[in-house]
C-alpha cells in the first residue's frame, strides 16, 4: 500500500492506496466522494473528469499515486456554501442535462474552460467538451449553458474560480 496526500476540494486528505488504483476509484472509495462518475474506464467518455491542480483530467486515466500532493476539485467542490456555481446555475437554467450522468465531468470541463478562457467562441467550447460524451442532450443545450455561464460571469466581473 502507498500513503498519499491529496487536497480535495480544499481539504487535506491522507489515504492508503494500492499502486494500481485509479484516481477515480480513490476519490470515490477512499475519499468517499461519489459525485465523480465511472463510465467507460478507458478515457473516452469524460464522466470521471476532475480538476487536478486546476487542469481537467480524466481520473480513470491517472493512478492515484500519480496525483500524490495534488489539489483535486470534484463536483462536490464546485458550488459555494449556499448557492450553485454560475456554471451549475446556467446548466440548470438552459436545460444542459437530462439524465445527468455526464454532468459532473461536463461541469468541471466547462469550469476549467471558463477559468482559462472567459469568453470562448463556439469552436473553443466544442473543442473543450470534445472528450465529454453526453448520450441525452444532443449538445445544443450544453453549448447554450456554457455560453450563458460565460456571459453571466463576465457581467459579474468574477473569474470562474472565484464565482462560487
Ligand atoms: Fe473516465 Fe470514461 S470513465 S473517461
Ligand atoms: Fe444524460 Fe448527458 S445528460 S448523458
Amino acid at each position: 500500500m502507498n500513503r498519499i496526500r491529496l487536497v480535495v476540494n480544499g481539504r487535506e486528505r491522507e489515504i492508503e492506496v494500492e499502486a494500481c488504483k485509479l484516481l477515480v476509484h480513490a476519490v470515490r472509495e477512499d475519499v468517499g466522494l461519489t459525485g465523480t462518475h465511472v463510465g467507460c474506464l478507458t478515457g473516452d467518455c469524460g464522466a470521471c473528469t476532475v480538476l487536478v491542480d486546476g487542469a481537467s483530467v480524466k481520473s480513470c486515466s491517472v493512478l492515484a499515486v500519480q496525483a500524490d500532493g495534488a489539489e483535486i476539485t470534484t463536483i462536490e467542490g464546485v458550488a459555494g456554501d449556499d448557492e450553485l456555481h454560475p456554471v451549475q446555475r446556467a446548466f440548470w437554467d438552459e436545460f444542459g442535462f437530462q439524465c445527468g450522468y455526464c454532468l459532473p465531468g461536463m461541469l468541471l470541463t466547462a469550469r476549467e474552460l471558463l477559468d482559462r478562457m472567459p469568453d470562448p467562441d463556439d469552436d473553443a467550447i466544442v473543442q473543450a467538451i470534445n472528450g465529454n460524451l453526453c448520450r441525452c442532450t444532443g449538445y445544443g443545450s450544453i453549448l447554450r449553458s456554457i455560453r450563458c455561464a460565460a456571459t453571466r460571469m463576465a457581467a459579474s466581473g468574477e473569474p470562474a474560480e472565484e464565482a462560487s
